[in-house]
């Protein structure tokens, strides 16, 4: 076996091109929102198949200015005191902008094998008062979208999909992040393509889509379509220049983001087939051992990390798995920020929850590692050798 010194979470997919986009922002003098953005959300859009794309300065922004969008919507807006079913495992920002624009939240668990929602679980959970259902595809892996969009269309429920974990997967050949009235992704550090810190909101909704601008954009007109369905313009300029209709915010992100975006996009499909081989060895050496549940895939997944769940059955010391890991300088987390009812944070938010059994084996008794858009089977083969005796 190959020595491996190490094997980390997160690395770098820049290459001299991605430099040479930001140097060329550098030397053009122009820094803030503008045309590199614009071609990113364009070619982001175009490449996924959907008519509109925002671009925002994280992930979260992009769960912000959607959530926000669906309350200023002009047909069926959310209100204050609606409620939306979320799975218990997710990024805690999937959920903070639900908390923060008075949603109630109904926690729902999640299948172990998948780790995203138990389907059986959510049907049980829309009640005549659910407005929106949260679909989250955890790590790479889709959600059961044939299910949910059948489950949505039956009961009149607005589907919002945030994807931040989950770029160029893909259920029934379809991109994941295209199912939603809104869809949102994150280009973080260590997601599937980098802008250092970026994201993006997808919709096919002219309406959500020149909301998103303004929302994005301190709330003002500036930006918005020619004939933009969400104001009239007037005819006095000096007025015009600065004019505020809705409670945005400032999540523009840079030209230099846009720019290498741009740069990462086109590498998109073959960092996901590196991904997709490195995940064949990771599932054929993990597959038939019975210490650890590892996640089922679903459609296509795009494996952002492999997920180990130790055998709640057995009795493993949790404690003495994670150790070995850490002795062997393999780096790894909880899964997705594990069960978010389990977080302090918690005792904010308006909520509630039926059963969490799954999400708590999961947060309890799992662990993720990385995956990286290079071979890296040589790292996972270490991980195994490490795994042998625990
Ligand atoms: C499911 C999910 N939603 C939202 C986010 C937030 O994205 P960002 O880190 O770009 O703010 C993340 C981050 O990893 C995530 O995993």
């Amino acid at each position: 076996m190959a020595r491996v010194e190490r094997f980390e979470l997160v690395s770098l997919t820049w290459g001299d091109e991605e430099r040479q986009a930001a140097i060329r922002v550098l030397d053009s003098g122009n820094y803030t929102m503008g045309k590199n953005v614009r071609e990113f959300e364009e070619c982001f859009a175009r490449h996924l198949g959907m008519k509109y794309a925002v671009m925002s300065n994280s992930g979260s922004s992009a769960n912000l200015i959607a959530v926000a969008s669906l309350f200023y919507k002009k047909e069926n807006p959310l209100k204050r005191g609606d409620e939306v079913l979320v799975p218990c495992i997710s990024w805690a920002t999937t959920f903070h902008p639900l908390h923060q624009y008075g949603l109630k939240l109904k926690f729902v668990d999640i299948d172990l094998h998948t780790l995203n929602y138990d389907v059986k679980e959510l049907k049980k959970a829309v009640t005549n008062n659910t407005k929106m259902i949260v679909a989250v595809s955890i790590l790479g892996n889709p959600c059961q979208f044939d299910e949910i969009t059948k489950l949505c269309s039956e009961n009149n429920i607005i589907l919002f999909e945030d994807n931040c974990e989950s770029m160029g997967a893909k259920f029934n050949g379809r991109y994941t992040g295209t199912f939603g009235l809104v869809n949102t992704f994150s280009t973080f550090f260590s997601h599937h393509i980098s802008t250092i810190e970026g994201g993006l909101v997808l919709t096919d909704d002219r309406e959500i889509y020149n909301l998103l601008k303004s929302l994005r954009n301190h709330g003002w007109t500036r930006d918005q379509d020619k004939d933009s369905p969400i104001f009239e313009k007037r005819d006095d300029d000096f007025f015009e220049a600065y004019r505020f209709i809705l409670p945005g915010y400032n999540l523009r992100p840079t030209e230099i983001q846009g720019a290498i975006g741009n740069v990462q996009l086109n590498k998109l499909e073959e960092f996901i087939g590196v991904r997709r081989k490195n995940a064949e060895h990771f599932v054929n050496l993990f597959k038939d051992d019975e210490r650890f549940i590892t996640q089922k895939e679903v459609g296509e997944s795009s494996w952002f990390a492999f997920t180990m769940i130790i055998n709640p059955e057995l009795n493993i010391n949790r404690k003495k798995v994670l150790q070995k890991l850490r002795d062997a300088n393999i780096e790894h987390r909880i899964i997705t920020g594990g069960n978010i009812l389990r977080h302090d944070v918690i005792k904010y938010y308006d909520y509630v929850a039926t059963k969490s059994v799954n999400a708590d084996i999961a947060h309890y008794n799992g662990f993720f590692v990385g995956n990286h858009p290079y071979d890296i089977r040589d790292k996972i083969d270490y991980l195994h050798e490490t795994l042998k005796v625990i």
